[in-house]
């Protein structure tokens, strides 16, 4: 598999795991991953930053212009020159993402970015909207579920890691607003592919979710 161009795409609600599987995944099968929810928080920092509205249509078309976002070697977002990695994980974006993610010029832009990207070689991406309107002919579609506690509490875990002060309260309301948000836009919302396979993770571990993808998608060492 390793040979030829593959595309593995992983959507979902927030905190069902996608980011962590999709990076375990891409090691094993030695290709690219591809974190797109990244590249919305990073729009919504530098518009928060700007003080642009997601209600600015000419601001966003100028954001969008001129923001320079890119990944580097270790896969941390790179905003205008600026490791933001941190910032795109806190409370601020977090709460801002859903409505700027929502505008069809930024997901216009960065639907042509991931597929530039996932264009020159194999990737795993994980987002919302992968299977669905980014590449609705992925080689491979996983669509992940969790019970929203669940969720909570491992994003909470993660905060925790990385130093991002979130109380659980705060992150599953977070969680829940984002879900309504994303599942409710008009493009390209939130849902399962009619040929993805859905993989609910409540009870399981990282370990047994990457399994389950890896089974399916069959690793070649
Ligand atoms: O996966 P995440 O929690 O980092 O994503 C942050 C937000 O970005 C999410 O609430 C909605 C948006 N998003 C999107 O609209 N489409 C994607 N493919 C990925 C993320």
């Amino acid at each position: 598999n390793t040979k030829k161009h593959i595309i593995i795409a992983i959507d979902g609600p927030s905190g069902t795991g996608k980011s962590t599987t999709a990076k375990i995944v891409a090691k094993d099968l030695g290709i690219t991953y591809l974190d797109t929810g990244a590249m919305y928080r990073a729009i919504t920092f530098a518009a928060l930053e700007k003080g642009v509205a997601p209600t600015n249509k000419a601001g966003i078309d100028q954001l969008l212009q001129s923001t320079k976002i890119r990944f580097d070697n270790n896969n941390q977002i790179v905003i205008n020159g600026i490791n933001r990695e941190k910032e795109i994980r806190g409370k601020q974006v977090s709460e801002a993402v859903s409505p700027y993610s929502a505008i069809p010029e930024v997901r216009s832009v960065l639907t042509q970015w991931q597929r530039e990207i996932a264009g020159e070689r194999s990737c795993i991406l994980d987002g919302r909207d992968i299977g669905t309107v980014v590449f609705p002919n992925a080689d491979f579609k996983f669509f992940l579920v969790t019970d929203l506690k669940v969720r909570a509490e491992r994003r909470y875990q993660e905060c925790l890691q990385k130093g991002i002060a979130m109380t659980l309260e705060e992150i599953e309301k977070n969680l829940a607003e984002r879900d309504r948000i994303d599942s409710s836009r008009a493009t390209a919302p939130l849902k399962k592919a009619d040929d993805a396979i859905e993989i609910d993770t409540t009870q399981l571990s990282i370990e047994q979710q990457v399994k389950k993808i890896e089974d399916r998608v069959g690793v070649v060492a």
